[in-house]
């Protein structure tokens, strides 16, 4: 990572910004393709851990800011606005503040983890604190911007949100020298699968690699609109980040899933817990429990048979697990305590 630029001059010639703008970046992406021995041992596939956790605010969303924020500020806005579960409102919160603008983010009442709404209070955001789920908020955000030619919407619904997260697709190859066979991806409001399913396109249309790899997206089962179906009117998860009841890009999550012979499916939040937990304790990756969907999914398809032995297999893990601190400390025993005593730790650890 010494010298990264950050993803839009990384990639200056796939990712478009304004003539002349200056570019908000906080230095995202060039994130860690990380190898996972005990989640490969399991599986008997070859896996790696994309870990998104490693970006500036703790989540994969830096990468549409830095765009979104950097189009939003050449186009003359005053104001950004975005509905979010918690990284969205975060990641939006920073990059406004580097660009001096301001933020506006419209979260679900009580259904943040403690984590992200301290980054959105620390950057400096307008929260509001909206009494209804994510859904709400995305209709009202939208309906804010337009009405105000001077806030720019910044949720994956902008175009160029999605431009700025396809470069995780195009760093996977980059590392790896080829596209993986199967990558997987936890999915709420489905911008992510969109955007990566387009970047491996992209790449393999400019012959940079000669395949794509089958997309797997895996929602909670309590939100899980696309493997139903049909819009989930009250969604309910502990995975807080994907708790989402009608994807806005719906149709680029079928199309990820269908043109590249992938699926999507759901994870119970007791597989989640168990992947979260997992992942930590073993891999030594601590994820933030939306994340660790992906992880679940994968061990579902190993499982049963959908997931090649073999393979070639990326996991993105979206967020980091520090977002979340309750959820972590939910299982916790209490530590013990001991006195200034080396005799008391030894004694403590059960070192004789
Ligand atoms: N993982 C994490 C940690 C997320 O924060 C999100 C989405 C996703 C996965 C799903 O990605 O929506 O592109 O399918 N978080 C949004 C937010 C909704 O407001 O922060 P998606």
């Amino acid at each position: 990572r010494a010298g990264w630029p950050g993803l839009i001059a990384a990639y200056a010639d796939r990712v478009a910004v304004p003539p002349g703008a200056r570019v908000v970046t906080l230095l995202e992406g060039g994130t860690p393709l990380v190898p996972a021995p005990e989640l490969s041992r399991r599986t008997g596939a070859d896996v790696y851990l994309k870990v998104e956790g490693a970006n500036p605010t703790g989540s994969f969303k830096d990468r549409g800011m830095t765009v979104a924020v950097t189009h939003a500020l050449a186009g003359g806005a005053r104001a950004v606005i975005c509905a979010s579960t918690g990284n969205t409102s975060a990641s939006a919160a920073a990059y406004a503040a580097r660009a001096g603008l301001t933020s506006a983010v419209l979260v679900p009442q009580g259904k943040i983890a403690s984590g992200k709404l301290a980054q959105a209070v620390a950057y400096g955001a307008r929260i509001l604190q909206v009494e209804g789920n994510f859904d709400d908020c995305l209709e009202l955000a939208r309906k804010t911007a337009a009405d105000h030619d001077d806030v720019e919407l910044v949720n994956s619904v902008n175009p160029v949100r999605i431009e700025g997260q396809k470069t995780a697709a195009f760093e996977v190859c980059d590392v790896l020298g080829r596209a993986p066979d199967v990558h997987l991806l936890p999915v709420g409001n489905a911008g992510n699968i969109t955007a990566y399913w387009r970047g491996y396109r992209e790449y393999r249309d400019s012959g940079v690699v000669g395949t794509t790899p089958r997309m797997f997206g895996f929602q909670a089962a309590g939100a899980a609109p696309l493997v139903l179906g049909r819009p989930v009117p009250d969604p309910e998860t502990v995975a807080t980040a994907i708790r989402i009841g009608s994807p806005a890009s719906w149709h680029g999550a079928i199309t990820a899933r269908d043109d590249s012979g992938g699926l999507i499916d759901a994870v119970t939040d007791d597989q989640i817990l168990e992947a979260y937990r997992l992942v930590a304790s073993r891999e030594g990756v601590f994820v933030e429990p939306a994340s660790a969907a992906s992880v679940a999914g994968l061990l579902q398809t190993a499982a049963d048979g959908r997931l090649p032995r073999g393979a070639t297999v990326v996991c993105t893990v979206t967020g980091t697990g520090l977002k979340d601190p309750t959820t972590a400390l939910t299982a916790m025993t209490e530590p013990v305590v001991v006195p200034v005593s080396a005799e008391a730790v030894a004694g403590a650890l059960g070192l004789g």
